[in-house]
């Protein structure tokens, strides 16, 4: 039984073959002669649950999605419908769950509440973003990368702005994959020191520029994210803005990057706040893409939390 905890938990070869196991699964239902459903049911007769302590479209979707088109069952779960958000502990919860279920998402606030119901649950556990990683977004923008661009190994990656939960699943990435990250954002944003010190040791030149046109120089991929995240105060609001305003991912930054850099964004976004209409909307943007591969490459972490 494997959980999918974060990126840097998972062993880069595993990664890897997740990645090219989504992309052929992709394509094969490309292939697929015009009405025909899918044959591939490695799923059928499990039940998975999926469980969200915070709003998601996204993420609700394409497990949902997912799950179902590979023959199984799912039940979304609301964390504040569960006696969960009525003080049963998360281990109970996870004990129970296991009776019932094969297999646990879970959206939450606290990393804490996911490693608890890792270790208490009998199934396999899947994280769906908590205030400090979002893995299953990155493995989406990996298979994105690689379907426009190639190998992503090697390359330069920037993230503008805060150097929030996404990010740090782009920071355990870059060590797994071997890629390269350029932190450009307001030194009170930082991510964590823990996570670049991961990615450093595993081999990936990790560089935090304050000047954004300097660090985008030479980048492959440019990667924003909201300024405000579900787990930050909206009191917040006004002091991140004017901390990351220079930080905005627009027309003229992008000029300075490699003419052919692509752009990314998890989604939700705040247009013309941290990235501009022009951008998000534009040639080398590939959020879309990155929304779609969602799915896919959740598809390809749930076959291997559950060895089908
Ligand atoms: N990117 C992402 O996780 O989106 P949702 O919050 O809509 O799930
Ligand atoms: N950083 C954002 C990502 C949303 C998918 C948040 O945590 O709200």
């Amino acid at each position: 039984m494997n959980h999918f905890l974060d990126i840097h938990k998972t062993n880069p070869d595993e990664l890897r073959a997740m990645i090219d196991q989504a992309g052929a699964m992709k394509q094969a239902r490309l292939d697929r002669p015009k009405g025909a459903l899918d044959d591939d049911q490695p799923l059928a007769g499990r039940m998975v649950a999926l469980i969200f302590e915070k709003p998601s479209t996204r993420t609700r979707v394409s497990f949902d999605v997912g799950v179902r088109q590979m023959g199984g069952q799912s039940m979304v779960l609301s964390g504040s419908d569960m006696q969960l958000g009525h003080g049963e502990t998360i281990a109970d919860t996870a004990r129970v769950l296991s009776r019932y279920v094969d297999m646990i998402m879970i959206r939450t606030f606290d990393e804490a509440v996911l490693m608890e119901m890792a270790e208490y649950a009998s199934v396999p556990v899947i994280n769906g973003l908590t205030d400090r990683t979002h893995p299953c977004q990155i493995m989406a923008d990996i298979l994105t990368y690689e379907e426009h661009r190639g190998s992503i190994k090697g390359k330069k990656v920037v993230w503008a702005g805060d150097g929030n939960n996404v990010c740090a699943s782009f920071l355990h990435a870059a060590g797994q994959f071997g890629f390269d990250l350029t932190f450009t954002g307001p030194s009170q944003l930082d991510p964590e020191d823990e996570f670049i010190g991961l990615a450093r040791k595993a081999g990936s030149k990790i560089v935090i520029e304050r000047d954004a046109q300097k660090a985008v120089e030479g980048a492959d991929l440019i990667v924003a994210d909201t300024w405000i995240s579900m787990h930050d105060s909206q009191s917040s609001k006004e002091r991140r803005h004017n901390m990351l305003r220079g930080y905005q991912v627009n027309k003229e930054l992008m000029s300075h990057a490699k003419p052919d850099a692509l752009f990314m964004h998890c989604l939700p976004a705040h247009r013309e706040e941290e990235v501009t209409s022009e951008v998000m909307d534009g040639p080398q943007s590939v959020i879309f893409d990155e929304a779609e591969n969602r799915l896919h490459a959740q598809k390809a972490v749930m076959r291997w939390c559950l060895g089908v």
